[in-house]
């Protein structure tokens, strides 16, 4: 069955979906996107990707092309339409198609794509095995708050992991660890606190990293907003890392130093169930 995709009102099969070379999108990366997982056939804290899918609109003073309501409709469409049972819906906002200029272009009503995508979630090879990554320089702009489709420098972080014989990269600047390639990152440390870097321009505001903050604490455990650089990282007892599309993924290697015995660590674990629970349970 071929995919149904759904691009400015239209809902069409992938092969027939078309986009202008105009698009902002295209020739700027002046657009902005969100990544819901679906698990069981329902889409997952779907409520805080659109909350800020608001503020990245807002941030770069893009017009909203339909309601939450409406996004919400549409992604349920696609998820029938495709018979998604587990896997995501892509969401892409550009601010339309125009003359190129750099100025925004006026009056012009920006364009909304959504895809599904078919991925395997809770049955990843990599929660049992954990992954290696590498860390490389942070070379993005100062504004990874907004969830833009900029991603170039992320395309080459991951490039460099794949090249090095790991699985994903985490960015550093200053000496400290932003965040991965596309995920949120996170260390355990011997004395059990969770540590990650704090909310700023710096990184993106991670919907799954925060839920599983929640849920650390709800658990009684130690949390430490707050950078750590890949020596601390080195040492940590655990390290793992959070996004929509992966969830908790345990990290087991950073540059070639084995973290533990080289397993998933216990407390990723745990969090990575109790998140699955809790995305279960609706
Ligand atoms: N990326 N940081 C970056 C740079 C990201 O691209 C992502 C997600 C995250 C995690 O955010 P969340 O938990 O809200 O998914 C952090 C998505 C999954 C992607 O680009 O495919």
């Amino acid at each position: 069955m071929p995919r149904t995709v759904y691009v400015n009102g239209a809902y069409l099969p992938e092969s027939a979906a078309r986009i202008s070379i105009f698009d902002r999108g295209f020739l700027f990366a002046d657009g902005v996107y969100e990544v819901s997982a679906v698990l069981d056939g329902r889409l997952v804290d779907n409520a805080a990707h659109l909350a800020r899918l608001t503020r990245s609109l807002g941030e770069l003073h893009m017009v909203r092309p339909a309601s939450d309501d409406e996004i919400v409709a549409i992604q349920r469409k696609l998820i029938a339409l495709n018979d998604l049972r587990e896997g995501i819906v892509y969401l892409q906002v550009t601010r339309g198609a125009a003359e190129r200029d750099f100025a925004y272009p006026k009056e012009v009503a920006p364009s909304l794509v959504m895809f599904t995508q078919e991925k395997i979630i809770l049955n990843n090879p990599a929660a049992r095995s954990g992954i290696a990554i590498v860390t490389v320089p942070d070379i993005r702009w100062r504004r990874r708050d907004i969830k833009t489709v900029g991603l170039l420098a992320a395309v080459l972080a991951k490039e460099c992991a794949l090249e090095a014989g790991a699985e994903d990269a985490w960015m550093v600047e200053d000496g400290h660890v932003t965040e991965g390639s596309s995920s949120n990152a996170f260390i355990v440390t011997t004395d059990g606190a969770i540590m990650t870097r704090p909310l700023s321009n710096d990184i993106l505001n991670g919907i799954t990293g925060r839920a599983v903050l929640r849920l650390a604490a709800r658990e009684g455990l130690r949390i430490k907003e707050q950078g750590f650089t890949p020596e601390e990282a080195y040492e940590a007892a655990e390290a793992f890392l959070t996004s929509a599309s992966t969830l908790v993924i345990p990290v087991v290697r950073i540059d070639g130093r084995t973290l533990g015995n080289g397993e998933p660590g216990a407390v990723t674990v745990k969090l990575r169930r109790l998140y699955i629970e809790m995305a279960l349970a609706g």
